[in-house]
């Protein structure tokens, strides 16, 4: 049986919060692994990714986790990265890390995702070139999950978004922004691509579990939804 303790907007802030890292390390030592999907730090600031830190060091399993749309609001997303990747942690973007848990090989794939809304209703590629801009950005991180999800040579594949691949796990969001909490393309790529499972943060007012039109269970485990620091899941190996 395969672990996995995992968790969203986190949004740490400039002071280490004692509730959050104990309810970190208590998750993390009852699990294999700990996935972390965006949203790690409050206004981006890499002094805040340092305060994570300290929120997670007794946390002694591997940690993976991908970027949030928070990360990158002071333009210290690579300076967020690169602490976190010092300090042990696999940051995904459009890549994925293989970790042998209770004897199986498990590839976790990552990319933040982005906005553009689902299905039929999703943004078109048409209008303004800032209109098309954002359609591609929506695009080429579905290209990136896909790519990281055929590329993984694990016997499970964990498909980690910041963004929400599916609007099943919106409900409780106001309808109006679900084009701007995430993209059907995830989805798209996560059936595509083979995942086991998805995992997704972003809305905090949603719910905690829906499916791609796949079939792949996918679970929206940012904080608020999850009611706690960490939610743990068992998958059979
Ligand atoms: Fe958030
Ligand atoms: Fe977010």
């Amino acid at each position: 049986m395969i672990r996995i303790a995992a968790t969203a907007d986190l949004h740490s802030g400039d002071r280490p919060r004692k509730d959050v890292a104990e309810a970190c390390a208590e998750a993390a030592a009852r699990a294999d692994v700990l996935l972390l999907c965006g949203d790690l730090t409050r206004r981006g600031k890499a002094s805040q990714a340092r305060t994570l830190l300290a929120e997670l060091e007794e946390v002694k399993v591997p940690i993976v986790a991908v970027l949030g749309n928070h990360d990158f609001h002071s333009s210290e997303q690579e300076a967020i990265a690169a602490a976190l990747r010092a300090a042990g942690i696999s940051v995904l973007d459009g890549d994925f890390a293989t970790h042998t848990l209770d004897g199986a090989r498990v590839s976790i794939c990552g990319t933040k995702g982005f906005c553009g809304g689902f299905g039929i209703r999703a943004l078109p590629d048409f209008g303004e070139p800032s209109m098309r801009r954002l359609h591609a950005e929506m695009i080429e991180e579905g290209v990136k999950l896909e790519a990281a999800l055929r590329s993984a040579n694990g016997d499970i594949k964990v498909a980690v978004t910041h963004y929400a691949p599916i609007s099943a796990t919106l409900q409780g969001e106001d309808q109006q922004i679900w084009p701007f909490l995430g993209s059907s393309r995830l989805a798209e790529a996560i059936d595509a691509g083979g995942a086991d499972i998805a995992f997704h943060g972003h809305s905090h007012y949603g719910v905690d579990r829906g499916t791609t039109p796949g079939g792949v269970p996918v679970h929206n485990v940012s904080m608020p939804v999850i009611k706690g620091c960490c939610r743990l899941f068992e998958l059979e190996g």
